[in-house]
């Protein structure tokens, strides 16, 4: 906990990252779309019609209770897992049956929920990872880029990565999917094992700078009330299926999860825009 807690005060975007490196864009516009998505594992369907989009310099939050498909979703989009309906496009480019790499390359970074850094590597091969393709130039600028941004990895550079704390870890994988600049980034519950204090950090700090430098951000959380403040909309996923769609600002301050999850009679005024088209 010490450890994480000092990643609160230092580990805020530094004024200079948040300027708008290359590789952000301007705000506003459709960056990712989203269209009737269905997607599981091994041709068996897990999530089925999910739709939303992302605009530049805005967070669309997606929730859900605990096996709900969060992951399962992102994951079709990232390419991990083949479409099994619907389409993908990012930047208004058909990527849906793009493999996972070439996503990548065209700006979808990713950290995912579980095994989001190398832990047999130390911090430092884990960000040169996240840049492998760069010339080495570039990929040692792009790397003082993240520490600064992030300037606790400074200290642990030569540290395996599979020894640092949780907070710590999390904030590797952030970096490293960071080093490419990618336009879209798509965070699986980044704020897991963190204390409150920190969660809170990452949410306010991390998301809204990567949506101040243009970028878009897929986010999914668990900590309903504070990523509501950070998003600009909201889906919510039951069973697989969307339960409600809408801007997030209609969920702030009232959100019984319960209700929301599981469709407790309280919901429906919460919930009575359905869902988007
Ligand atoms: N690799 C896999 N193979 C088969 N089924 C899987 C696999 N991964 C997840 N599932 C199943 O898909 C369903 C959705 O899981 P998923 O991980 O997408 O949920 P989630 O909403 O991200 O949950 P959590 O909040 O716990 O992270 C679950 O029933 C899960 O058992
Ligand atoms: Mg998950």
């Amino acid at each position: 906990m010490e450890r994480e807690e000092a990643l609160t005060t230092r580990d805020r975007l530094a004024p200079s990252a948040r300027k708008g490196t290359a590789g952000a864009t301007a705000p506003g516009g459709v960056l990712l779309e989203v269209t009737d998505v269905t997607a599981g594992y091994r041709r068996e369907p897990v999530v089925r019609g999910i739709s939303l989009q992302v605009e530049h310099g805005e967070a669309a939050l997606v929730i859900g209770p605990n096996g709900a498909g969060k992951s399962t979703f992102v994951k079709a989009v990232t390419g991990e897992l083949p479409l099994l309906g619907g389409s993908v496009h990012l930047r208004g480019v058909d990527v849906s049956r793009w493999p996972e790499e070439r996503r990548t390359s065209a700006g979808i970074g990713y950290v995912p929920q579980v095994r989001d850094v190398f832990p047999g590597l130390t911090v430092q091969e884990n960000l040169e990872m996240g840049g492998y393709r760069l010339a080495r130039n570039e990929l040692r600028d792009r790397i003082g880029g993240v520490v600064e941004t992030f300037p606790t990895l400074k200290a642990l550079l030569r540290r395996q990565a599979g020894q640092l704390s949780g907070g710590q870890r999390k904030l590797v994988g952030v970096a490293r999917a960071l080093v490419p600049q990618p336009e879209l980034v798509i965070l699986d519950e980044p704020t897991a094992n963190l204390s409150p204090r920190i969660a809170g950090d990452v949410l306010d700090e991390a998301v809204s700078a990567l949506c101040t430098q243009g970028r878009g951000v897929l986010l999914i959380e668990q900590r309903v009330a504070v990523a509501l403040e950070r998003a600009s909309s909201v889906l919510v996923l039951v069973d697989g299926r969307p339960r409600h769609s809408g801007p997030a600002a209609d969920l702030r301050g009232k959100v019984d999860l319960g209700a929301l999850f599981f469709g407790r009679a309280a919901a429906e005024p919460a919930a009575g825009g359905a869902t988007r088209p």
